[in-house]
């Protein structure tokens, strides 16, 4: 009696294990499939996950096989240059995938018609990859069949290779094609991004956006809009090179708190390049009395800084901007003191010093000419006699030169 029970748990257990832990052959016993807790969204659920993570594949054709019942997709640390057309097999349903992850996988290519059957995908994460989507490479439909998609992680997703302002172009198209009205978050961090530039809509085409991450760019400025942004309500530029927000920028965010309030927009953006001198004075004051709420500014470290003393300092501890050097008029006019500042590196002791050395190397100079006068003499007459002829001779021919041509 004991020993059948004890048959039926093993069997059941092996049956359980089986049934939950096994991939369909073509994963090659390289992946986990089964029951896993979710470390994308919500922590203490269970989901169908199907795990390669490191798996050593080097094609993605083993996911025309991918359950249907899958939940999480974990396809990481692989080498896939280009993902192929129907990445997923065209006839099966998934309508329980929720997350995709296929970061680190080398991508440099996505097809326009890799992803089908999608339409239930959450979120999509294509970090750490090396993707081109600029020129020939550009497919302005990519993500259209993601019609719920909420979170894209584009994390260092783009080659190096590829100038930042001419794919986030490339992104305008994507997100403006593939019409990603559910999209709340978006993530952008470690991409290089040095200015919006000239399209400084392109985050128009996200209407739901909530959340913006620029985390480690090095954009120099708030040089985007954000009035068509009706949900936003965070946005990090932590560890950017921001030295101070322009005046359009302040413009643009106060008229944005404007039309929201009472629901703040936060913006967190510790971390960037302060200076602390006298260009920086109007921004400080902004940080005071504007109503986006720029978290922790008064902890803000300056990195430069006029006078000196501010470098290090953080904005609470600064009570004096004043201008490095004289850029124009109205500068010296806001701090008159600022000309007269510029000399006080140098201590009278050090000018001292200088002028002495001169002095000295000077009289050694002249007392050694003086003593072998008659030798230099012999030396410099010949020549000034060779370079007064000679400028004689260049003025000539300079003056003669038209007439040579003619001859
Ligand atoms: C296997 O999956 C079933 C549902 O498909 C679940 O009830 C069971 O707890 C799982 N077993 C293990 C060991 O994960
Ligand atoms: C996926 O598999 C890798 C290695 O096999 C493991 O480290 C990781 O925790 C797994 N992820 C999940 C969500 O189960
Ligand atoms: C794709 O799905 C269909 C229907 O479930 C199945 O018959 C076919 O074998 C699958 N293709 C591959 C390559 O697994
Ligand atoms: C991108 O292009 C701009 C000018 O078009 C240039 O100033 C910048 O250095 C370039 N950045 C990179 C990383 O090539
Ligand atoms: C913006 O557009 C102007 C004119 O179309 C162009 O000259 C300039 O190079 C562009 N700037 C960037 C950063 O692309
Ligand atoms: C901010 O403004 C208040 C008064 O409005 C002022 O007392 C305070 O010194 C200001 N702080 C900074 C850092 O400018």
């Amino acid at each position: 009696m004991v020993f059948t029970r004890l048959l039926l748990v093993i069997c059941c257990l092996a049956w359980g294990s089986a049934s939950n832990n096994t991939c369909p052959p073509a994963f090659l016993n390289r992946c986990n499939c089964g029951m896993a807790y979710s470390r994308y969204g919500f922590p203490n659920q269970m989901k169908y996950t199907v795990n390669c993570t490191n798996s050593g594949f080097t094609s993605a054709t083993m996911l025309q096989s991918l359950p249907s019942r899958t939940e999480v997709l974990i396809f990481t640390g692989n080498i896939i240059p280009t993902l192929p057309i129907n990445l997923f097999n065209k006839t099966e349903f998934f309508d329980d995938l929720d997350t995709i992850d296929l970061s680190g996988n080398h991508i440099r290519f996505i097809q326009g018609k890799t992803f089908h059957r999608v339409s239930a995908v959450k979120t999509l994460i294509l970090n750490h990859n090396d993707l081109e989507i600029t020129d020939e490479k550009e497919r302005p439909r990519l993500f259209s069949n993601f019609d719920e998609l909420e979170h894209l992680h584009l994390t260092n997703a783009f080659s190096e290779k590829i100038n930042s302002t001419d794919y986030l172009l490339s992104l305008e198209d994507i997100f403006y094609e593939s019409r990603l009205d559910s999209l709340k978050t978006l993530h952008l961090e470690q991409n290089e991004i040095w200015s919006i530039g000239n399209n400084t809509r392109v985050f128009c085409q996200l209407p739901k956006l909530e959340q913006l991450l620029l985390t480690d760019n090095r954009l120099r400025d708030f040089d985007f809009r954000i009035d068509c942004l009706h949900s936003l309500r965070y946005i990090n530029l932590e560890r950017n090179m921001i030295t101070r927000f322009s005046d359009d920028a302040m413009k643009r965010l106060d008229k944005y708190t404007e039309i929201r309030s009472p629901r703040k927009i936060k913006i967190r953006m510790r971390q960037n390049n302060m200076v602390c001198d006298c260009r920086s004075k109007h921004f400080i004051e902004w940080l005071n009395k504007t109503n986006a709420d720029i978290e922790d500014w008064r902890d803000f470290k300056c990195n430069d800084g006029y006078p000196s003393s501010n470098v290090g300092k953080t904005l609470k501890e600064v009570h004096e901007l004043r201008c490095p050097y004289d850029t124009s008029g109205n500068m010296r006019a806001m701090d008159p003191l600022s000309h007269a500042g510029h000399f006080h590196g140098y201590s009278s002791a050090t000018i001292g010093a200088l002028s002495f050395l001169l002095v000295f190397t000077t009289s050694l100079l002249l007392a050694v000419a003086y003593f072998h006068k008659q030798k230099l003499k012999s030396i410099f007459v010949p020549y000034w006699d060779f370079i007064t002829r000679k400028i004689g001779y260049t003025g000539l021919n300079h003056d003669e030169a038209p007439q040579e041509v003619n001859v």
